[in-house]
């Protein structure tokens, strides 16, 4: 039997230098972020230049404009509530005229596995101002050690977390894609996996409304998943079957008013609205709601999830 030794939060092999191991040796021994540790820390970027310019997304639309005081207040109150839940918040400078860049969930994907280290895999964003956040966002993380994955997408796309979601256990990768990643990215994303000995499985998204993954899946723990089964194609949906023991449906009204869009943290989900049903799956799953309203997020087609990018 291996030995292992528990440190603080983290609980890594002895022997990593050795690198010899399969997923399956590895995953009782992945620390990720966000779900299995106690003091998240937890990366965001203030709303400075936030705006609703363009329709990037079916529920971005230029005659809803953004009230920016608002914004902000809203955005501060969801760095309060993730402080008052554990987490640890860090900070990226926002950039003039990167008007989506409060959304740090999708320049990049980013995570830890056992002889692999810390990495980051800047995406390719579909919208050229999106694509402008890319490299502050990887020059952030290569500024703090962390590996970064460049992959090679010739035409495709990826979209960082808005994409891409860890297992909590974090024995694979969901990808998604239809919409902003492409089937071709989420391939080319898995082949640089490979290297960091993590599974990623293809879901195809049919609803424009959800357009990423992270408005119809949110993992709820190793076992259980909130999912919001018409944004799947039939595989798709198929697949998510077979890897959770329990997934949880929303309705497409709940889907599309972002309570998918959640942030599991320490026994929290953050949610910007709740409804009965929702809150009974969250007690099953021994999960206390919290509300964090987040109305001028929504008008860019994004809530909480998609504001942050947990680190490792
Ligand atoms: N306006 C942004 C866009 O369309 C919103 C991104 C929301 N992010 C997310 N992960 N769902 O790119």
């Amino acid at each position: 039997m291996r030995v292992v030794s528990v440190t603080g939060d983290s609980f890594v092999p002895t022997n990593r230098q050795t690198g010899r191991y399969s997923v399956a040796d590895c995953l009782p021994a992945l620390r990720l972020a966000g779900y299995h540790q106690r003091m998240p820390r937890v990366l965001l970027c203030p709303p400075n230049y936030f705006d609703v310019v363009d329709q990037k997304n079916p529920h971005m639309s230029r005659a809803c404009p953004v009230d920016r005081v608002k914004a902000r207040s809203q955005w501060e109150n969801l760095c309060s509530v993730l402080q008052q839940s554990g987490c640890e918040i860090v900070t990226i400078d926002p950039v003039e005229s990167l008007e989506d860049m409060v959304f740090a969930a999708n320049p990049v994907f980013v995570g830890e596995t056992i002889g692999y280290g810390k990495f980051v895999v800047p995406s390719r964003m579909v919208y050229p101002s999106r694509q402008r956040e890319v490299p502050y966002f990887a020059d952030w993380f290569r500024k703090r050690n962390y590996r970064v994955i460049e992959l090679d997408y010739g035409d495709d796309y990826l979209e960082g977390h808005g994409d891409l979601l860890w297992h909590p256990d974090g024995s694979r990768i969901y990808g998604g894609y239809g919409f902003r990643s492409t089937r071709g990215g989420v391939e080319k994303f898995a082949a640089g996996m490979s290297e960091a000995n993590t599974p990623v499985v293809p879901l195809q998204l049919i609803d424009p409304y959800c357009y990423h993954l992270d408005t119809c899946l949110c993992p709820l723990n190793d076992e259980a998943a909130l999912i919001f089964p018409g944004a799947y194609s039939a595989d798709a949906l198929a697949s998510l079957h077979k890897f959770w023991k329990r997934v949880h449906l929303l309705t497409a009204e709940e889907a599309h008013s972002f309570m998918g869009n959640g942030i599991v943290i320490n026994g929290s989900y953050l949610t910007p609205y709740v409804a009965p049903p929702l809150e009974a799956i969250l007690r099953q799953e021994g999960l206390t709601p919290v509300i964090v309203e987040t109305t001028e997020f929504e008008k860019a087609g994004g809530s909480c999830g998609c504001m942050k990018t947990f680190l490792p």
